[in-house]
């Protein structure tokens, strides 16, 4: 089963990725970070994309599309995988059929409004060192600026400042109606609404998720 999560910078995509994995054990697989990732180690696809990604731009389709079928390709995504940020553009969307061209797919478009969206990534904070999300008025640290799990420093992300999150949210916008037309017309498209706490949204995902799965298990003979 391939689960694709759509959604405009901040509707939750990363934290709903994280509870789908949890759910049903399928790899959650984040393109932003595993760019993060390598812009933090300096290596040279990291080096390729940093300017691109402070700027609120789209890393090029061949980088993001060659990180995600290497990952894919791994065991543990056997049985399913969640993407999170992949497909974004409508070549991507392409090369991801030629890559893996699954029959079970389901895609969530999670729509939450523009006031949300800001009030959620300007108040957003990242663990320096584990990586772990959390945000200062819904979820916050246990201790100011610490990391629950790890103890590390919590930071701002870079394209989380206001004029950054304008650009991404305008990138967002120019290219996902064609790509929510491809997927509606495939028949594997469903609209989540993103407000309401972390686990409403994911209530509404988690329900639907386990009727598509039910469909995909043959009753066996008696
Ligand atoms: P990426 O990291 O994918 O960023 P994004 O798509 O802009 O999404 P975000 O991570 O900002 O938000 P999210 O929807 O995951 O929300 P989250 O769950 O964190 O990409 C970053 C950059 O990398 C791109 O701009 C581009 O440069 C590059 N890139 C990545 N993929 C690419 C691709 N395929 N092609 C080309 N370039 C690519 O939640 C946000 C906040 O809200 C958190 O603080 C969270 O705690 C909180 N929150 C979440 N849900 C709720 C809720 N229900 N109620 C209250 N608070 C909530």
């Amino acid at each position: 089963m391939r689960v694709v999560l759509l959604g405009p910078p901040g509707s939750g995509k990363g934290t709903q990725g994280e509870m789908i994995e949890k759910r049903f054990h399928f790899p959650r697989i984040s393109t932003g970070d595993i760019l993060r990732e390598a812009v933090k180690q300096g290596t040279p696809l990291g080096e390729a994309a940093k300017a691109e990604m402070s700027a609120g731009h789209l890393v090029k389709d061949e980088i993001v599309a060659s990180l995600v079928a290497e990952r894919i390709n791994q065991a543990d995504c056997e049985q399913g995988y969640v993407l999170d940020g992949f497909p974004r553009t409508v070549n991507q969307v392409k090369l991801l059929e030629k890559m893996d061209n699954c029959q079970e797919e389901i895609v969530f478009e999670i729509y939450v409004p523009e006031e949300i969206i800001i009030e959620r990534l300007t108040n957003r904070r990242l663990c320096s060192s584990c990586g772990a999300v959390y945000n200062i008025i819904t979820s916050p640290p246990r201790r100011a600026d610490i990391c629950d799990l790890c103890g590390g420093y919590l930071i701002q992300r870079d394209d989380d400042r206001p004029e950054v999150i304008r650009e991404r949210l305008k990138v967002y916008e120019a290219e996902i109606k064609e790509i929510v037309d491809y997927y509606q017309q495939k028949g594997v498209l469903y609209r989540v609404d993103g407000r309401g706490s972390v686990e409403e949204v994911f209530e509404r995902i988690e329900s639907l998720l386990v009727s598509e799965l039910k469909k995909k298990v043959k009753p066996t003979r008696e």
